[in-house]
């Protein structure tokens, strides 16, 4: 079969397409209903099976006699730590720390927060709560305590799991300070805060009563087994920034989950069990949990839990060093990465150091690929480069290349074809489907393949007003794009109040909450400008109160400031200008397209509908001093 037939017949024969998928993963129950809908009437797969995905990721190997190969390795350029674990050592770190949830009262169906960094531990805490069906929701580090009390008070955690600090190139993150501050300011108090005391430093002070040591559960606790649980328990929360400033719990579930990303590992990336897959991301992000953790430990794939960044640690040869010293055979990251090190490295000087052999495939997502980036890495690396789309929302691509098939096709800066299960479309405002050519909505008639999201944790009404409500029938992604007459697809950026940046997502209307806390502020609108490195960048335009004497220099040095203590330095704001007014339409809307595209010398068009054309020249003369 090829790839388009197997695009048809996931179309043409829904259910039997994805029961045959679900074959390839071992269940307890298989399940008797492919395609159901769930209470809400929203379609759900393989409603009455029964699994466990820390079963699959780890115990079903060790039945299969693979215990002895090395599932994990941690390798930390920033502390100079190295550890490999095999699937019969992380069967006993992950088993006791559940039997250390169970005997803290923690069962089926509870929530716990995850705030840890970039350690093999994080790992363990995800499968060790995936084996007793807690439902894990982890919290990027570098967001600030805030974003923790929004998922505490919104998913009600038994429990918090934490370590003593993260490490930033060469700076010690405290994470306890943070984790007090949340817990001082969310309303739902947790029962229990877990630490992993990473020894780094001699932090007694750092920690507040009523902690539990991580390795003291570990070691006083029994292993736990597995328990069975349904396909469409949650496995997970993964909150994501949407166009409002409150984030959105996106809810997964496990057995459709599973069933996908044992799909995407053969026929996506193209991975035969016991080959080395490494994800360059952070646990925090869906391509952390999909593909650090449950996607290549479910195909049998060796992982890397890599702690540092593609340049600077200690140099733009990291990757390099790292792919060639664990014999990575393919690689996934965002294209920012690649333009780190490029920027360090034109001419690839640091390549030539490592035998690169093993490294054949390399996959991209996260965020549009610029063609000159494409370009760099076919002259130094020369193997197949795939940019492919997805979300967090899908938990696993839509669009990209089924690699397994030797006569995959890549085109220049598109993201790929629709994959099968996802009827993809490109529509224009009322909904008809546009020829090729001509960019409009990226949208996917339902139902969506198995392991997309089940909804927003709680809240069903939010969920069909993000996602259902605009193309009745269709789930509406977000993104722009342009088809092609070979069905290829362009993604041409988000057309909402979403931003990537550094393959981050963050959502503006959550910063222009935060800009206009400021007391001196009247108004804002903040929007993405285009960045060389990072792709995106955020970038405020605000307007004082009335009266007010403070310099702009202060102003703006203070809304950095705030901002990244009330979202966290992940948000990168960097600029904020001072206007007297902003550009709206009569009825009073800002308009931060037309800003944006100012911001960023490109083409603007007057919208008929503005309010006072002056402005623009005011706007412009403004950026021009500023950006001097
Ligand atoms: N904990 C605490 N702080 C963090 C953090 C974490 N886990 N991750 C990032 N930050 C901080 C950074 O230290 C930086 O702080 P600073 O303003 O004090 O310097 C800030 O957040 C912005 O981080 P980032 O946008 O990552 O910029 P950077 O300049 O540190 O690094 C790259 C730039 C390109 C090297 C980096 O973004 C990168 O490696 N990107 C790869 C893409 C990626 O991992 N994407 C994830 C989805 S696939
Ligand atoms: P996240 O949910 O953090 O994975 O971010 C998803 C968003 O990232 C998408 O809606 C897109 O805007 C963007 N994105 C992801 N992959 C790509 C890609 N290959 N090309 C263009 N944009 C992408």
């Amino acid at each position: 079969m090829k790839a388009q037939e197997m695009f048809q017949e996931s179309i043409e024969n829904r259910e039997g397409f994805w029961a045959k998928q679900a074959e390839n993963i071992k269940w307890f129950e298989f399940p008797k209903t492919i395609l159901s809908d769930d209470e809400n009437g929203y379609p759900q797969w393989f409603a009455d099976g029964k699994l466990n995905m820390s079963y699959l990721c780890i115990d079903k190997h060790i039945e299969d006699g693979f215990g002895e190969q090395v599932a994990v390795i941690y390798d930390s350029p920033v502390t100079g730590k190295q550890q490999k674990y095999t699937f019969n050592q992380l069967k006993v770190e992950v088993s006791k720390l559940a039997g250390g949830l169970l005997s803290l009262g923690l069962k089926k169906g509870d929530t716990a927060v995850v705030y840890m960094p970039m350690i093999p531990q994080t790992l363990f805490t995800m499968l060790a709560c995936a084996r007793i069906g807690v439902i894990h929701n982890v919290v990027f580090g570098g967001f600030a305590p805030n974003e923790l009390v929004v998922r505490i008070d919104d998913c009600k955690p038994k429990v918090l799991i934490t370590s003593t600090a993260g490490v930033e190139i060469a700076k010690r993150i405290p994470y306890l300070p943070l984790v007090e501050e949340a817990i001082r300011l969310a309303q739902d108090k947790v029962d229990h805060v877990i630490v992993f005391d990473r020894q780094l430093i001699d932090n007694k002070h750092e920690y507040f009563e009523g902690t539990i040591d991580y390795q003291e559960l570990v070691d006083r606790s029994q292993p736990a087994d597995y328990v069975s649980v349904e396909s469409t328990h949650p496995l997970y929360l993964l909150y994501t920034s949407g166009t409002t400033g409150k984030p959105k719990g996106v809810e997964r579930d496990t057995g459709g989950h599973a069933t996908a990303l044992k799909f995407s590992m053969k026929y996506h990336y193209g991975m035969e069990p016991s080959e080395t897959f490494w994800a360059a991301s952070d646990f925090g992000w869906a391509v952390g949990h999909s593909f650090m953790v449950y996607g290549p430990l479910i195909n049998r794939n060796t992982t890397i839990v890599f702690e540092g960044k593609p340049v600077m640690t200690p140099d733009a040869g990291t990757f390099w060093r790292v792919i060639s010293e664990h014999k990575v055979n393919t690689m996934f990251t965002a294209p920012t990465a690649i333009r780190a090190i490029k920027k360090e490295d034109p001419n690839g000087e640091l390549i030539k150091k490592y035998d690169l052999s093993h490294y054949k495939k390399q996959f991209l997502a996260g965020e549009r690929c610029d063609v000159a980036t494409l370009d760099w890495f076919d002259e130094h690396i020369g193997i197949p480069a795939v940019d492919h789309w997805w979300q967090t929302e899908s938990g696993s691509p839509m669009l990209g290349l089924l690699t397994y098939f030797d006569d995959f096709k890549i085109k220049r800066a598109s993201a790929g074809k629709p994959i099968p299960g996802y009827d993809i479309k490109v529509f224009d405002e009322n909904g008809y489907e546009l020829d090729a050519h001509h960019e409009g909505y990226l949208v996917i008639k339902l139902p969506l393949a198995p392991g997309a999201m089940k909804g927003i944790w709680n809240d069903f009404p939010r969920f069909e007003k993000s996602y259902l409500s605009q193309f009745p029938g269709y789930y509406f992604s977000g993104d722009g794009a342009i088809k092609d007459e070979d069905g290829y697809i362009f993604v041409t950026g988000r057309v909402d109040d979403v931003i990537n940046v550094a393959g981050h997502r963050l959502s503006t209307s959550e910063m222009e909450e935060v800009v206009s806390s400021h007391p001196e502020i009247a108004e804002c609108a903040v929007v993405g400008i285009e960045d060389q490195l990072k792709g995106q960048i955020p970038f405020a335009v605000a307007v004082t109160k009335a009266g007010v004497t403070k310099g702009d220099t202060e102003i703006e040095k203070e809304i950095i400031s705030l901002v990244r203590e009330k979202i966290g330095a992940v948000a990168s704001l960097k600029n904020v200008m001072i206007v007297n007014r902003l550009p709206k339409t009569r009825s009073g809307k800002i308009l931060r397209k037309l800003i944006r595209t100012m911001l960023d010398g490109k083409e603007f068009q007057i919208p008929s509908t503005i309010d006072d054309e002056q402005i623009i020249s005011e706007i412009q003369e403004k950026y021009e001093f500023y950006k001097n």
